[in-house]
């Protein structure tokens, strides 16, 4: 292990590399980050970065969105298969058609989508300006919302607009165990129960506080409470027990009993994959520049509102 990390270290050295990791990614890979964020504070990160590699330990589609913004520089992720199933939910021709049947309404999609499907969308959002960016179209105006029909479905009852929704959702947040909340909250009464807005509302309806990754996190570590039940994926809890030593986090079971309740995709990334892409170049992102263009104006747009 400790070799793989001084191999590491020298490659991204080497390279002129910057490592970028999403919250959901193993304590070792978040440990050993340039910076460490939700999809948004990626986004930024990526579009402030000067190094000439950026290797994205993350999925897909956050890899695509760092290669959107930095065209002129080699962005890598460990494993290509790392995927979504909210961004595979909606096929680009699908998306097609469905925005086609739409043709009055503004399109706001989730970041959680391909690059082919961000080029037809008006403007993109986060879990962290959802609420913001829905805000920000005119009020006469119709919306569609894609992928995240849970996400789109909170975001209709924070802003009161009502929204077409594409029926997408993300296969981790969707099978939290409403029984299990329920014997959790009772075996810890004092317990802030934490949720992020992917879960469906039967699970957030027992939510004290609805957010982000990074929302979820700096929420916890502002709280008064001492214990938490947090129902995201398992990864962010490493930071939680970091950056708040003295209190307890305690992880939602799903529908198959699993009390880790990992993203697959994020989870297909290792150390010995990171050295692997820093040493060989490979995989790279690689977006054909007239739909990575059309992608960009509407990233631009949600980045310029946040
Ligand atoms: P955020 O990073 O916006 O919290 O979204 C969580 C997620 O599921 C990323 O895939
Ligand atoms: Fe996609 Fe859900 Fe995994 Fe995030 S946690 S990458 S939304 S499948």
């Amino acid at each position: 292990m400790n070799k793989l990390i001084e191999k590491l270290n020298r490659l991204r050295k080497e390279r002129n590399a910057v490592i970028l990791a999403h919250y959901y990614q193993d304590s070792i890979i978040q440990d050993l980050a340039d910076f460490l964020g939700d999809s948004l504070a990626l986004a930024q990160a990526a579009k402030k970065t000067k190094a000439d590699v950026i290797l994205f330990c993350g999925v897909h589609f956050m890899a695509e969105t760092a290669k959107i913004l930095n065209p002129d520089r080699i962005v890598l992720i460990p494993d290509l298969n790392a995927g979504c199933s909210l961004a595979d939910s909606a096929p680009p021709d699908k998306f097609k058609q469905w925005v086609d049947s739409h043709p009055d309404h503004v399109v706001i999609s989730y970041i959680n989508c391909t690059a082919n499907v961000k080029a037809m969308s008006d403007i993109i959002c986060t879990s962290s300006n959802a609420v913001k960016i829905v805000n920000s179209v005119p009020p006469d105006k119709k919306i569609c919302f894609a992928p995240d029909k849970y996400l789109g479905k909170y975001i209709i009852k924070q802003t009161g607009r009502d929204m077409v929704l594409w029926d997408g959702s993300c296969q981790v947040h969707e099978i939290f165990s409403e029984l299990e909340v329920i014997k959790l909250t009772n075996k810890y009464p004092e317990a802030e129960v934490i949720a992020h807005p992917e879960c469906p509302e039967n699970i957030l309806n027992y939510a004290d506080f609805i957010g982000s990754t990074t929302s979820l996190l700096n929420y916890a570590i502002q709280s008064s409470s001492h214990e938490f039940i947090v129902l995201t994926e398992t990864g962010i809890i490493h930071q939680m027990q970091l950056k708040a030593p003295q209190k307890k986090f305690y992880p939602v079971p799903n529908l198959n009993g699993c009390s880790c309740n990992d993203c697959p995709h994020m989870k297909l990334n290792t150390l010995e994959k990171m050295v692997n892409a820093l040493e060989t170049l490979h995989p790279q992102i690689i977006i054909p520049e007239d739909i990575r263009l059309r992608a960009l104006k509407p990233l631009e747009r949600m980045l310029e509102l946040s």
